[in-house]
């Protein structure tokens, strides 16, 4: 009997946490938070002193040094999204919500899918790192994993908390 009960319970456990929600804090928050991610996000930044005001005195032409052989990426690909992108000293919950309210169009799942699996800056991030200044490390587990938490995020309706 006591062993049925414990069976029971186990399988109940089982069914929960199965069931669970994927929250965007549990495993993507982390790889946005990544310095491959966020210092090109925070780079137009004064604020998280991001490299427009620390490092780079050159803010335009950047395939000039981040040229393509180096990069992998086409002409004009290299560039940094706008300060309201910086999500440095956001939590889980607020990063999801600044890159949801971002968003436009009706479909926003699958625009936010095809951007996480397609933008050749995210899988720069991901996959390669490489910079004037020489490889900086990738996002551990690169786009295998991440493309499928992604999805998986997605897919389950893309919640905040
Ligand atoms: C080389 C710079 C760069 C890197 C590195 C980069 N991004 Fe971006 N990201 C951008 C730019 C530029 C935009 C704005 C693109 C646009 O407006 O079309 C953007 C936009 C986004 C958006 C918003 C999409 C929207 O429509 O609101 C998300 C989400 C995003 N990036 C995620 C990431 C993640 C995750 C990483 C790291 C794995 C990353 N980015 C790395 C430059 C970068
Ligand atoms: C004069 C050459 C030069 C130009 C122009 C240039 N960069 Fe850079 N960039 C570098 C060097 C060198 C590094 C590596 C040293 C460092 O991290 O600052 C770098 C690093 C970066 C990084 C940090 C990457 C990381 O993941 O840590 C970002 C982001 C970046 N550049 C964005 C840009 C953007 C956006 C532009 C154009 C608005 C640009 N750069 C223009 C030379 C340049």
């Amino acid at each position: 009997m006591k062993a049925l009960l414990l069976a029971l319970l186990l399988l109940a456990a089982t069914a929960r946490a199965g069931g669970e929600t994927v929250k965007f804090g549990d495993v993507l928050n982390q790889k946005f938070h990544h310095p491959r991610c966020l210092n090109c996000h925070q780079f137009n930044s004064a604020r998280h002193q991001g490299r427009a005001f620390n490092s780079h005195s050159a803010r335009y032409l950047c395939d000039r040094c981040h040229s393509a052989n180096l990069t992998g990426l086409r002409h004009g690909e290299w560039m940094a999204p706008p300060e309201e992108m910086d999500w440095t000293d956001l939590d889980a919950r607020a990063t999801c919500m600044l890159i949801k309210r971002n968003l436009d169009g009706d479909d926003q799942a699958a625009n936010l899918l095809a951007h996480l699996l397609g933008d050749v800056r995210v899988r720069w991030a991901l996959d390669n790192g490489m910079t004037p200044g020489g490889r900086f490390p990738h996002v551990p587990g690169g786009y295998a994993e991440f493309s499928r938490q992604a999805r998986e995020w997605v897919g389950d309706g893309m919640a905040c908390e």
